[in-house]
């Protein structure tokens, strides 16, 4: 039998919470049931990883928490917290310079247009991109236009508190090279620990959950359920091939492949 444990008791509110969220696509004989009943709380400054089979719902339950479709059922509750989210695909505007992209986010969030090109400037030395302004999308790196996706994700949060600030981010990294991806886990959990953000991280790569999570949440197969959460106790920064975060990833992918065993049953 499998349950819901719930690893990180919290005594604030939490940043996001999700009750009883079932989310339903279509009606009658075609319908079909993505997510059942989801319960997830994830607390202010948390960094919660979400893995699951594939068609299980992460992405369905992003867009619900994002705001871009309702729940069938249930409710989700982001305490006012502004929400950001990151594709695995960058989505920049390729006519665009990389500063006009980040500028065009800042003008959605009313940023005065004064204002724009420090910020635009700010966002992209966070993310060590200082040099590439001028660049337009096709002229960076795989790696790079991720780099001005997520400070494009934050520009979407500007006039914030970044304490307020929920990054749901739905496989950033999954179409990069190793090598590439453990600079930019690095810098994401940089950025995280400095703006106090709280992170909502789906992906397939479990010993990336576990490289960067506070807590690995577990989906069953569809219709996704939370079924497992594994708190990630290890001392950060950590290395993806450490023995410790390889030992837990190695559990962890043990359920996981349950999960899948059993859907394929
Ligand atoms: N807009 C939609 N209309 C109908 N069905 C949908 C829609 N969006 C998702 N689904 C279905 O809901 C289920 C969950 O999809 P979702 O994209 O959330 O899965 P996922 O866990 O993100 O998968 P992956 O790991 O492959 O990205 C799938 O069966 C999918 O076909
Ligand atoms: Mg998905």
């Amino acid at each position: 039998m499998t349950q819901a444990v719930k690893a990180v008791p919290s005594r604030t509110a939490p940043a996001v919470r999700l009750t009883g969220v079932s989310k339903m696509f279509g009606s009658g004989g075609t319908a079909l049931l993505a997510l059942d009943q989801v319960d997830l709380d994830v607390s202010p400054g948390e960094f919660v990883c979400l893995l699951g089979a594939s068609g299980c719902g992460k992405s369905t339950l992003l867009n619900l928490v994002a705001g871009l479709d309702g729940p069938s059922a249930g409710t989700i509750d982001l305490g006012g917290a502004r929400v950001a989210l990151m594709f695995q695909e960058p989505a920049l505007f390729p006519w665009l310079t990389v500063t006009a992209n980040l500028e065009l986010a800042l003008k959605m969030r009313g940023v005065p247009r004064q204002d724009r090109r420090d910020r635009a400037a700010e966002l992209l030395d966070s993310v060590h991109l200082g040099g590439f302004a001028r660049k337009r999308p096709h002229q960076l790196s795989g790696g790079m236009r991720q780099r001005v996706a997520l400070a494009r994700a934050l520009a979407l949060t500007a006039g914030a508190d970044d304490h307020g600030t929920v990054l749901l981010m739905d496989e950033p990294f999954g179409a990069l090279d190793a090598m590439t991806r453990d600079l930019l886990h690095d810098e994401i959990e940089r950025i995280w620990r400095e703006r106090g953000l709280t992170v909502l991280f789906v992906t397939h790569n479990v010993r990336e959950a576990v490289r960067l999570g506070d807590r690995v949440v577990l989906l069953s197969s569809r219709p996704g359920r939370v079924v497992r959460e594994f708190p990630v106790p290890m001392a950060r920064p950590r290395r993806i091939d450490s023995p410790e975060v390889a030992s837990l990833a190695a559990s962890i992918t043990d359920r996981l492949r349950e999960e899948v065993g059993r859907h394929g049953a």
